[in-house]
């Protein structure tokens, strides 16, 4: 219990949205709220461009600066806050997916205009997964989007998850006039402010107080009286505990870049959002608060300039104190290691740090000791679990174009994806190496780490497949049989388990349909 203050006032994190959904816009004002910034524009700066080059060295040109925002630590009122970067363009890669292990709760974005859209959707399965509590922001409210009542009813629908209003608006588009705050009841009144922090706060306890009506005019002052009596009746106060279970998400609704609606959002997250949160083990439950260190690899960014082939793996502080100079037990390796550099990200600096608490994101200069989902101990032998590999949605077979750099191929391809970003499967009963990504920009990765890192000339074949599953069933031979039968959708990953490589959701349904004593499984766990 020594580390007790330190553990409370953190909080970890991760915003995830569907691209332009207002992701960066919404960070930046996190920032600027936490003082980690001063004015705005700077994230946005530092942003890969939508619409740049194809290029993926465009995109590595701006990895110095990606490894900085991973995390971005800043203090609001008395609490650290960790917010995980969880890319969503052109780079969308599995580690964005694992990102969401490493946090103890999530914002999600939603544009008003365009609801729940696909990367939404995929997301949140992975949020789903572990139950992470998630607060939702509906951006872009001063923009005519969907009705409110049909749009929380679309992401209830489309997300399974129980939806709480925190704030209601008065109208959108040019008509937006202010959210009401149902928790604080004020109604802060909208100004298009893109750079300042302030916001018009009308004190309302009653809301039939005249001067709702002398502000918002008597239209919608009626209609907000109307809304507000339907949410009170329909939603009652915020059941804290179903929040913290991922049964229940309150929502916000604002406008990111006029800085509106959001001081609330963050005011109330600072309130509700867990602190560092127990974790699962091989071994046992392990909890922050325990006096001995433990941690675990969550992402790996590797340098693509051959002059720096140094990687950073990012750990996870989960209990304990983490401290520099301190040998820790790589569990996997069975072996000591200590850090002299490790980073941590106050402010957006890359910073050297003497001590971790849990909560805290960890760089770790690595030479190649590291995998996803490694444990750091105290010497304790266990494995955190809930570190998934995530179905790939892209397929391609690797060819070899130069038979005399086999060797040099077969290290490459292992190592690569030892970093997460892609997957190998070799297909069953014979010897053809497939790699699997969730984006297309990981194939022109791995082709040119290969031969600037390795000398192994590949090229790629696309594959008609659209997903993995991971099989596993209590009858050996339907097991068999059924690999037998469908050989030529039958891989196995890099552990020797045994997947399927369906060509459409039809076939998948399929086969799901006709094996009913086989279970198709969207993720493996790393540590089993
Ligand atoms: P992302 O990280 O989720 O991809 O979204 P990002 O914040 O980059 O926002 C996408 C676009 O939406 C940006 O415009 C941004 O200015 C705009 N935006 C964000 N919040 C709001 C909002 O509350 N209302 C409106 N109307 N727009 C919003 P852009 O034209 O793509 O970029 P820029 O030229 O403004 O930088």
């Amino acid at each position: 219990m020594k580390y007790n203050t330190e553990i409370n006032r953190r909080k970890t994190f991760a915003i995830i949205s569907h691209p332009d959904a207002g992701k960066t816009t919404l960070t930046e004002k996190f920032l600027l709220f936490g003082g980690a910034i001063q004015t705005a524009g700077a994230v946005k700066s530092n942003k890969i461009k939508k619409h740049a080059t194809s290029d993926f060295m465009e995109i590595e040109r701006q990895r110095g600066i990606s490894v900085a925002t991973s995390v971005m630590s800043f203090e609001y009122k008395g609490k650290l806050i960790n917010l995980l970067d969880t890319p969503g363009h052109k780079d969308f890669a599995e580690d964005t997916y694992r990102t969401l292990t490493a946090v103890d709760s999530v914002v999600l974005v939603i544009d008003s205009v365009n609801g729940v859209e696909d990367q939404t959707r995929r997301l949140m399965e992975v949020v789903r997964m572990r139950n992470t509590p998630v607060i939702v922001f509906v951006n872009k409210m001063d923009r005519d989007g969907k009705n409110r009542f049909d749009l929380l009813e679309e992401i209830e629908k489309e997300l399974n998850i129980a939806l709480h209003p925190m704030t209601w608006p008065i109208n959108s588009g040019k008509d937006f006039k202010g959210v009401y705050n149902l928790h604080d009841k004020n109604l802060v009144l909208f100004t298009a402010n893109t750079r300042g922090l302030d916001e018009d706060v009308l004190q309302i306890d009653d809301l039939s107080d005249k001067m709702l009506t002398t502000r918002v005019g008597e239209t919608d002052a009626a209609q907000l009286r109307e809304d507000v009596e339907l949410i009170d009746g329909v939603y009652g106060r915020l059941d804290a505990a179903a929040y913290l279970s991922g049964k229940t998400a309150p929502v916000f609704f604002g406008s990111a870049v006029n800085n509106f609606g959001v001081k609330e959002m963050l005011d109330t997250f600072i309130r509700i959002a867990p602190v560092p949160m127990p974790r699962q083990t091989s071994l046992r439950e392990i909890n922050p608060e325990e006096d001995k260190f433990s941690g675990f690899v969550f992402k790996i960014h590797a340098n693509l300039d051959p002059k720096h082939r140094d990687r950073i793996a990012f750990l996870r502080v989960c209990s304990g104190r983490f401290e520099r100079n301190t040998y820790y037990h790589h569990v996997r390796m069975e072996r000591n290691f200590r850090f002299s550099n490790p980073y941590t990200f106050l402010a957006r600096q890359k910073d050297v740090i003497d001590e971790a608490y849990p909560g805290d994101v960890v760089g770790l200069f690595d030479t190649g000791n590291f995998k996803i989902g490694d444990t750091l101990t105290e010497g304790e032998n266990f494995f955190f679990t809930g570190i998934p590999s995530f179905s790939p949605e892209i397929f391609k077979e690797v060819v070899n174009k130069d038979p005399m750099k086999t060797k040099q191929l077969e290290k490459g391809l292992l190592q690569l994806t030892d970093e997460g970003v892609a997957q190998l499967f070799t297909q069953f009963g014979g010897n053809k190496k497939i790699i699997g990504c969730v984006g297309e920009l990981q194939f022109e990765v791995i082709q040119y780490r290969l031969l600037q890192e390795y000398g192994a000339s590949v090229q790629f074949n696309t594959l008609p497949f659209y997903k993995a599953c991971w099989l596993t069933s209590k009858d050996k031979k339907k097991l068999e049989d059924f690999a037998r039968f469908k050989m030529a959708n039958i891989g196995e990953d890099k552990d020797g388990h045994m997947v399927y490589l369906a060509q459409s959701e039809w076939f998948l349904n399929t086969e799901r349909q006709n094996n009913p004593d086989i279970e198709f499984h969207f993720t493996s766990e790393i540590h089993k």
